[in-house]
């Protein structure tokens, strides 16, 4: 499988889905980075990482379709198959669904239904719960609510920074592992 990285930040998912391919835990072939954030922490995090990282600043364009056209040609020609989503801070449009439905996948930092879109740590805490986690799930066109492929529960800690290492540990266990599974099912 060959697949894009598509986030906004910090990108410490998709540093992991890069060792877990280099180890040989993840069967599959990190082709790429997409970024909406040319000043990402990602682009420094993945300088030596040997494959194309690509800004495309939706700033530039006049419709989120004119964007999503533009990605879709980078992504053609990347031979991208599956995209998956770390830390990409927008909503996927119609123009990159119809292309890439079904393979597209994304990290949350909740028990989805629980606490969609942003801060979900901030939410977690506002309503007093004890548990959150970790949610694996296909993208459509809502926010966060394709169907779930992998779920993972996280003890809410003291103080937030505490909840949000927690929860950082975790995907970048999850996030591969759901893949490999994803991708390599039929062995
Ligand atoms: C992660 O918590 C992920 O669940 C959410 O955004 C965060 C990205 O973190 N969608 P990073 O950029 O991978 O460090």
């Amino acid at each position: 499988v060959r697949f894009v990285v598509f986030a906004s930040g910090s990108g410490s998912n998709a540093e992991a889905l890069y060792q877990a391919v280099q180890q040989g835990e993840l069967r599959g072939q990190l082709v790429g980075i997409v970024s909406d954030k040319p000043d990402a922490y990602i682009f420094t995090r993945a300088k030596d990482w040997g494959i194309p990282l690509i800004a495309v600043s939706p700033k530039q364009y006049e419709t989120k379709d004119a964007y999503e056209t533009a990605v879709l040609s980078i992504l053609e020609e990347l031979q991208a198959e599956w995209l998956v989503l770390a830390g990409y801070m927008r909503l996927i449009g119609p123009t990159l669904l119809a292309e890439f439905d079904g393979r597209i996948v994304n990290i949350h930092p909740s028990l989805l239904p629980a606490f969609p879109g942003k801060d979900a740590v901030g939410q977690a805490f506002a309503h007093g719960v004890h548990v959150t986690g970790v949610t694996v799930h296909y993208v459509d066109a809502g926010m966060d609510t394709g169907p779930i492929i992998a779920q993972q529960a996280v003890n809410v800690q003291a103080t937030r920074e505490d909840t949000e290492a927690c929860i950082h540990t975790v995907e970048h266990e999850l996030y591969k592992t759901a893949l490999d599974q994803l991708w390599n099912e039929e062995r």
